[in-house]
């Protein structure tokens, strides 16, 4: 499974992509606001940092003004994936732009037949929202589940992004039902390191080995 960084936290990012294991980078306006910093610099200065593909949002709510920024952005690195959200001109765009070779991400997916219907516009990406979800007392995994039959059952090459990831247990959750990316906060990421038994362990080697050689 393919992890990508949801941030616009360049120092995170970097930290990250130092260790080998990120894929791509999601963002979105809200992320991106939070970093106070020019919008195409940002994608730009991750696009230099991770080879792999970087989500970059347009805010336009009709295909035209979709398209438009579409092409801007797709035009900052090669590696740039236009995020489009699921609305009816949402989709029209992405047929559009999957037409002319441009990689669409479309986001804000809360159900499997918006899924469906990204994928048969050729979206490259769909990205349920699992965690918004949970957080109205639905199973967001579900979703994750039925996209994955349906996409296996008529070999969409579509892949799934399991984005709005809360904690750990989502990313595993998600690797089990074969969802081919994890789009993950570079807190949750950091949670996956600490384990207090790891911990415990490493100083009960060091502890041994003092008492042994350090006399
Ligand atoms: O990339 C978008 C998505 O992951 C948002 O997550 O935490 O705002 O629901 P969240």
């Amino acid at each position: 499974m393919k992890f990508f960084m949801d941030t616009a936290n360049i120092e995170r990012i970097r930290e990250y992509a130092e260790l080998g294991i990120v894929d791509g980078v999601t963002t979105n306006p809200s992320l991106v606001a939070k970093e106070g910093k020019n919008f195409e610099e940002v994608i730009k200065e991750i696009s230099s940092i991770v080879k792999g593909p970087i989500s970059a949002e347009v805010l336009s709510l009709n295909t035209e003004g979709m398209i438009e920024e579409a092409k801007k952005l797709a035009n900052i690195a090669p590696n740039i994936a236009i995020k489009i959200p699921m609305t009816k001109e949402g989709i029209k765009a992405t047929y559009i732009l999957s037409q002319k070779g441009i990689n669409v991400n479309i986001t804000l997916v809360f159900s499997p037949s918006q899924a469906l219907l990204a994928a048969k516009v050729g979206a490259k990406f769909v990205s349920p929202f699992i965690g918004r979800l949970d957080d109205i007392s639905h199973i967001g995994m579900d979703i994750v589940s039925s996209i994955r039959t349906i996409f296996d059952n008529y070999d969409f090459q579509t892949e799934i992004i399991v984005a709005s990831i809360r904690h750990p247990r989502h990313i595993v959750e998600a690797a089990e039902l074969g969802a081919d990316i994890a789009t993950v906060p570079p807190a949750v990421l950091e949670k996956i390191f600490h384990h207090p038994l790891t911990d415990i362990g490493i100083e009960r080697f060091l502890d041994d080995w003092r008492k042994a050689f350090e006399k």
